[in-house]
């Protein structure tokens, strides 16, 4: 076997060290390196992947300590039918997760691996999925050969030194993650920019608390701290432990008095989770002292503390954000959180070594470089449809750098919630808002929440995929459980959030919005945390309590008592029908299905 370099190891754990030398010989990597996190090793880090044309250096007076890369055109994405939970029990999956018996899996990735990383370097990236020595926090040690993946990681998690030092404690358990790009160099071979491999998996192995992702360099595949470990393995943890792994984003609503309120919410994928996390206010509000604080864009953990109060944390440490479509006037938050230490990826390079995406501006480019490396005018784009940017192109930034981001999202015992919000985009049937009678009654809201799906697939525009809780490709166990889960974690609160469903998208007789939407969303979000606070009025419908036009604050808005009404309308027909489309999830999962969920569902065909 070919001597690899040999590197000092930065952890004195004789697991982990046994581990290590073990993948080592399993991978055969020409080197280890341990990363240390610091920003020296960034800047090396860097500087090779701009040598290697991974990277390519952003003009640094518009862009500081910025980089921009492209991707293989075929690795832009997560896989979502390359995805495996890998349980002992195919039941223990459940139907909404592709399983394989974990023996033949395990036995596929050896395969997969042995050899995979020849030519490259191994680095062992210690990492902690929430602040360092947080009770709330979790560790894992990623291997990979990919140099993008530990400079996206520093970005998005705490990594180096301080983990190591945290696994040398002792005292937490560490998830083990095994990553290669899967594209091993033969001697004297040339690498290309952006190696990956067109067999994918990415596997979890729940009851091991492990991970194994093979094939692909892109974020939601590869930096397996985010998708992976917080939510599917984490659910996991959550579930046997006693709290909640969620596809949150958390935010804090600091009212005129300067009492600070927390919500954590769930919309799926497009329907402006980043947006609303880091919302402005409209200016009467703003005058009138009300400020939105933002702690997270994508993940919550969230624990009951000492005295049964729900509190969460974001376990993530940047912004992993779709780029299309974010401009100043849309999240001007995130373009500055976005202005400086970020990594780019997949969108368009102009001629002044600055980005662009669809949506930044109002006006284009009169050129750039798109996603693939082509020449991009506005006119290619008229005459060939061809887009600057990747429609999922990103940006990784340090969360820090987010103007809203609230002095306590740092906070080890995290923040204390007082109410959840589910939403999806549906044209019809969905109230701009509703609060759920009861913690069972908003389960059932969450469980049953579904979004219309986009012009992505002929045919299906319109079609409501449920995507329970926003968890459906997340949930690393059987959805049936998870909703369990979710009822029985009243039992261990003195206080229950109130729990909310919002729709943002719904549409007129003409397919025209009804809700303006963006900053105008403060005005519901006040609602929803007045009625938290129990200081708001509502009307009861079938589905829930809604608010009137009297309820919700208009200053500086003109939008008549009508307009509303079409709005907040509960329409018994779009709800039977509505309410057939839950049974189809609950069929999937009926084995499973709590039947407080079972008793919801005959509670609000009832009120119809
Ligand atoms: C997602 C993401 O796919 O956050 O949900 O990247
Ligand atoms: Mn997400």
């Amino acid at each position: 076997m070919k001597k690899r370099a040999a590197a000092k190891p930065l952890s004195e754990n004789k697991h982990l060290l046994r581990w290590v030398e073990k993948m080592a010989d399993l991978c055969r990597p020409d080197s280890v390196h341990w990363v240390d996190g610091s920003p020296a090793e960034n800047a090396a880090l860097c500087a090779q992947m701009v040598a290697a044309g991974t990277f390519i250096k952003l003009n640094q007076k518009l862009w500081p300590g910025s980089y921009y890369a492209r991707s293989d055109a075929t690795d832009v994405a997560r896989v979502e039918d390359r995805t495996f939970i890998c349980s002992y029990s195919k039941e223990a999956a459940g139907p909404t997760n592709n399983w394989v018996n974990p023996f033949e899996m395990r036995k596929k990735l050896r395969g997969l691996f042995a050899g995979c990383m020849a030519g490259r370097t191994m680095f062992v990236l210690p990492y902690s999925m929430g602040p360092i020595g947080s009770p709330m926090a979790q560790i894992g040690v990623q291997l990979t050969d990919s140099p993008y993946v530990v400079v996206n990681m520093r970005i998005m998690a705490r990594i180096g030194r301080p983990v190591f030092a945290e696994i040398d404690r002792g005292e937490k358990r560490v998830v083990p993650c095994m990553h290669s790009v899967g594209a091993p160099l033969a001697k004297g071979q040339q690498d290309v920019a952006w190696p990956c491999n067109q067999d994918k998996y990415i596997v979890h192995f729940p009851e091991m608390r492990e991970i194994w992702s093979y094939g692909s360099g892109y974020g939601g595949n590869a930096l397996l701290g985010k998708k992976c470990f917080a939510l599917r393995i984490a659910s996991n943890m959550a579930r046997d432990e006693g709290w909640m792994a969620e596809h949150m984003l958390i935010l804090g609503v600091e009212d005129p008095l300067g009492e600070k309120t927390y919500v954590a919410a769930a919309f799926p994928s497009a329907c402006g989770k980043t947006n609303f996390a880091m919302m402005i206010p409209p200016a009467p509000f703003k005058q009138k002292g009300w400020k939105i604080w933002t702690v997270g864009d994508d993940i919550a953990w969230i624990k009951p503390d000492a005295h049964g109060r729900l509190h969460a944390i974001n376990p993530e440490a940047g912004f992993f954000g779709v780029a299309p479509g974010t401009s100043q006037k849309t999240n001007p938050n995130a373009m500055a959180a976005l202005a400086k230490n970020t990594i780019f990826t997949n969108v368009a390079l102009t001629p002044e070594g600055g980005v662009w995406w669809e949506g930044m501006t109002d006006a284009p480019p009169a050129e750039c470089v798109d996603w693939q490396g082509n020449r991009w005018t506005p006119a290619i784009a008229k005459a060939t449809g061809a887009k600057a940017a990747h429609p999922n192109a990103r940006f990784t930034a340090p969360a820090a750098q987010c103007p809203t981001i609230d002095p306590a999202w740092e906070n080890p015992e995290g923040v204390p919630l007082s109410a959840f919000i589910f939403g999806g985009r549906r044209a019809t049937t969905m109230p701009l808002v509703y609060q759920a009678f009861n913690w069972s009654a908003g389960v059932y809201t969450g469980a049953t929440m579904g979004s219309e799906m986009t012009a992505a697939a002929a045919g299906t525009i319109g079609k409501v995929r449920r995507d329970p809780m926003a968890m459906l490709p997340f949930c690393g166990y059987h959805m049936g459980d998870y909703f369990r889960h979710w009822i029985s974690m009243q039992k261990k609160l003195s206080e229950t959030p109130r729990i909310f469903h919002v729709n943002w998208f719904r549409k007129d007789a003409d397919g025209k919005f009804l809700w303006p939407g963006f900053s105008e969303n403060m005005r519901v979000l006040k609602w929803i945390v007045d009625r938290a606070r129990g200081r708001a009025l509502g009307r009861e419908t079938p589905i829930g309590w809604v608010p009137r036009h009297a309820d919700l604050d208009w200053t500086g808005l003109d939008f008549p008592p009508e307009k509303f009404e079409a709005l907040q309308a509960v329409d018994r027909a779009a709800w039977r029908a509505e309410v057939i489309g839950h049974e189809e999830l609950f069929l999937d999962l009926h084995d499973r299905l709590p039947k407080e969920l079972i008793f919801e569902r005959q509670l609000l065909i009832c009120r119809m």
